[in-house]
């Protein structure tokens, strides 16, 4: 399974925070905000990631991550010109994708806990996934509707009317038709190929499952100054509680075993002396 992230959009609700740096680049808590849907695709075993920015903001993405190598992944940068909606990463990143399943996480979405993504992931075979998180205001998103036996029948976007109280969040997972399917999509009415259409094209072909997470999962976007400020106070409390750090790349890339515990000393030892540093300097005595 390959991954992508998609870090590009915007960004105008955070204006003017994102006049000089995207949203995904600015900090939520102690670490810059794609560092976390970055993690959730290490520790979901997925070792070929595309990223997908904005012109302006792609050589940022690549000064901050690199080529991966360090973390025993492939890094691949593509850009996104105009932002024309979350289904044309399929179309940016086709030659990445080739006719591999692929996962898309959305570059502010922010998950922590038993999300079911690993095994989603490792049991996949055909058709696409999405996942259905229960929020209080379902209004703002693309809701899913269940059957009384809670077979998935629709995904209605931004419903006015009550449907269900479950919300997709930014993390998808597709099988190799994935480009074809995203090639016969049009364009909404904003002018942008919408993630939902995708899916809805999936489920017209009976094709399409969905997870509902389970109690305990936290989804946190980070896309308002609100928003923002709430994903870096919770982030915070559990670090603090737990003295653990959510969403840290090298510490994922080693679990996974990606890299060797001597390419992680190493990788620890080019750091600048600070929290992070030793942080991970902890992990390499503790195994929880
Ligand atoms: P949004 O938050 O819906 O849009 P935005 O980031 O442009 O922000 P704003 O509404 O404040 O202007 O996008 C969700 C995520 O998807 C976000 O991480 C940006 C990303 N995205 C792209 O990279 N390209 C796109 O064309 C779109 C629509 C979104």
């Amino acid at each position: 399974m390959k991954g992508i992230i998609l870090a590009g959009g915007a960004g105008s609700r955070l204006y003017p925070l994102t006049l000089v740096a995207s949203k995904q680049l600015q900090p939520v808590y102690d670490k810059p905000m794609v560092y976390y849907p970055l993690t959730t695709l290490l520790e979901a075993g997925i070792r070929e990631i595309a990223l997908i920015s904005t012109p302006q903001d792609l050589p940022r993405f690549r000064q901050l991550l690199g080529t991966g190598e360090r973390l025993g992944v492939r890094f691949e940068y593509i850009e996104q010109p105009h932002p024309g909606g979350i289904a044309q990463a399929f179309l940016l990143a086709a030659d990445f994708v080739g006719t591999d399943p692929v996962c898309l996480i959305l570059g502010d979405n922010i998950f922590y806990g038993a999300t079911g993504f690993n095994e989603t992931i490792r049991d996949f075979k055909l058709g696409a996934t999405v996942f259905g998180y229960s929020v209080r205001d379902p209004e703002r998103y693309g809701v899913i509707e269940l059957d009384p036996k809670g077979k998935i029948i629709g995904i209605i976007e931004k419903p006015t009317t009550f449907v269900s109280p479950y919300a997709v969040p930014g993390f998808y997972v597709y099988d190799g038709k994935v480009v074809e399917r995203t090639r016969n999509l049009k364009p909404s009415p904003r002018g942008e190929l919408e993630i939902t259409d995708l899916n809805k094209s999936y489920l017209a072909d009976g094709v399409l499952n969905v997870h509902l997470m389970p109690r305990g999962v936290a989804w946190l976007d980070a896309g308002t100054s609100s928003s923002l400020h709430d994903a870096s106070a919770f982030i915070q409390a559990i670090e603090k509680r737990q003295s653990i750090k959510i969403g840290c790349p090298e510490e994922a890339a080693f679990r996974q075993g990606f890299i060797s515990r001597m390419d992680y000393e190493k990788l620890i030892g080019s750091l600048p002396k600070c929290e992070y540093r030793s942080y991970l300097e902890n992990t390499l005595s503790n195994t929880f």
